[in-house]
């Protein structure tokens, strides 16, 4: 591996290439900061390595190698991608690693400014631990939590370099990228909801229309005010379901980001029941929080386990929560002027709501729903879904049609159903099995209706609009 340290022309080449790239890389999720000219030369200063690979005029990545405690090293260097072959973004990690070496950096910190998960399994190998590092003194405008990783004393390699996913997860947020969260319901894809990028390239991953808005997590009630125009109606089904699957649509304070509510005058808040979830937004700040719409493409079927969300590949990283509780998504309820209705039937029934407000609750519409999104068609697998009172009405059989009901039967393919076959059961395995159908390729999906139950307008909800031909 040759490493050349760059002259002052080729350092502006540099900053030129690394411009059109990352205007450039954009669409394709990144953090989308442009780093000015000014800014790189500041880094430098401080002692960094800028590490940059070239190839005509494109730069396929960056890195940057900092003398732990002493920052008075000046160097860049410009390393030849022609010497790599293939796994470009190993071999400059490789690099990375010989110029903190060359160089005799000791206990060097080598700071990641785009944050890639390879990267980090990729130092792990050379024994380095992951941190998330607050106080670098690079880190505010240029990368406000930039991961570093720290080369350890010993050279037993770092085993788990995800030891603190949510460090790692925090880091990838601050820097606009996108995070597969679980949460109680279904898999969020969690973006920084106050970086308008970001939340744009969480429409752009989704294939999402612009004017379908997003719900923002809080990490608790505490929260509320800070999006959302105060209501007692609020604070008292705060109090009695988050966290948990409600999300709540009030009017919202002047700041929150027309991306975030499609230009509404109304912002969804939820407070999601999953420790993972919301121990990563509570390390945002009591101001901070994420949009996270369900993580798979618009109209799509939900995901409800990490390998969904890793198999619909719209998250830079996911967040292994283990497979979520619920299964399906939040009760969705309206707040406005005293007149509270429910938007997208949930875990949460109208029932309690009712209980806690004392007082009745419009039941969904029916027909064009008032939440913007909620499509006649939707979490739609490709299999075409039949919904059934019983096995008796099922009258097409055959290897590519399939059953999800109590029991199994013969000349179908019958997926694995929960015993007894009750509507909240059936939340938890439903997204799953609608996956399995196209898994399998079967043409055609029949699903039993389960019996009465908390969750039974939910799961009908979903499975008429799961059926609902476009
Ligand atoms: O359980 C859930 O709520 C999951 C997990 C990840 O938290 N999230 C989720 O997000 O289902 P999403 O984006 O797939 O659905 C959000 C729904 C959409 O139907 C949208 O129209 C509605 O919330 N919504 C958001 N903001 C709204 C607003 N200001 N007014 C009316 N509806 C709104
Ligand atoms: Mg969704």
């Amino acid at each position: 591996m040759e490493i050349r340290v760059a002259d002052e022309t080729e350092f502006g080449r540099v900053v030129d290439l690394i411009h059109r790239s990352w205007a450039s890389r954009v669409d394709h999720r990144s953090s989308g900061h442009r780093f000015t000219e000014a800014e790189l030369r500041q880094i430098v200063k401080e002692g960094a390595v800028v590490l940059v690979a070239v190839e005509a005029d494109r730069v396929w990545g960056s890195a940057t190698v900092v003398p732990a405690g002493d920052m008075a090293e000046i160097a860049k260097v410009v390393v030849d991608p022609s010497a790599f072959g293939s796994g470009l973004g190993d071999s400059l990690m490789n690099a990375a690693h010989d110029a903190a070496v060359a160089i005799g950096f000791d206990n060097a910190l080598l700071g990641v400014s785009l944050f890639q998960p390879e990267l980090v399994r990729w130092y792990a190998r050379f024994g380095y631990v992951v941190e998330v590092m607050r106080t670098y003194s690079h880190a505010s405008p240029l990368s406000p939590a930039p991961i570093v990783m720290t080369r350890r004393a010993s050279t037993e390699p770092a085993s788990v370099p995800a030891s603190d996913p949510i460090g790692i997860a925090v880091a990838a947020i601050t820097h606009g990228q996108l995070v597969g969260l679980p949460t109680e319901t279904v898999y969020g894809l969690a973006a920084d909801a106050t970086n308008p990028m970001a939340v744009r390239s969480v429409f752009a991953a989704k294939g999402r229309p612009l004017d379908h808005p997003l719900i923002v997590h809080i990490a608790s009630k505490r929260s509320l005010d800070h999006w959302t125009v105060h209501s007692d109606d609020a604070h008292r089904l705060a109090d009695a379901f988050w966290p948990g699957p409600l999300t709540m649509v009030l009017p919202r304070q002047t700041h929150v980001l027309d991306e975030v509510t499609g230009g509404r005058d109304t912002v969804a808040v939820r407070v999601p029941r999953h420790p993972l979830a919301l121990g990563l937004i509570a390390l945002l700040g009591p101001t901070g929080g994420v949009v996270a719409p369900s993580a798979n493409p618009f109209g799509g079927v939900s995901p409800t386990t990490p390998d969904h969300v890793r198999a619909d590949g719209l998250a830079h990283i996911v967040i292994d929560g283990g497979p979520t509780t619920i299964g399906v998504e939040s009760t969705i309820v309206e707040l406005m002027d005293g007149d509270v209705q429910i938007l997208r039937p949930g875990a949460i029934t109208a029932q309690q709501i009712e209980a806690v407000l004392a007082r009745s609750v419009s039941p969904v519409s029916t027909g064009p729903s008032r939440a913007p999104g909620m499509l006649e068609s939707h979490y739609a697998p490709k299999a075409g879904v039949k919904v059934v009172a019983d096995a008796s009405e099922i009258t097409q059989r055959g290897n590519d049609v399939g059953y999800l009901g109590p029991g199994s039967l013969s000349d179908v393919v019958s997926l694995n159903a929960p015993s007894p076959y009750t509507a909240s059961a059936l939340a938890t395995v439903l997204y799953a099995r609608l996956r399995e159908a196209d898994d399998l390729g079967l043409r055609l999906l029949y699903v039993v209706s389960p019996p009465a139950g908390d969750l039974l307008s939910a799961v009908a909800d979903r499975l008429t609009r799961a059926a609902h031909e476009p």
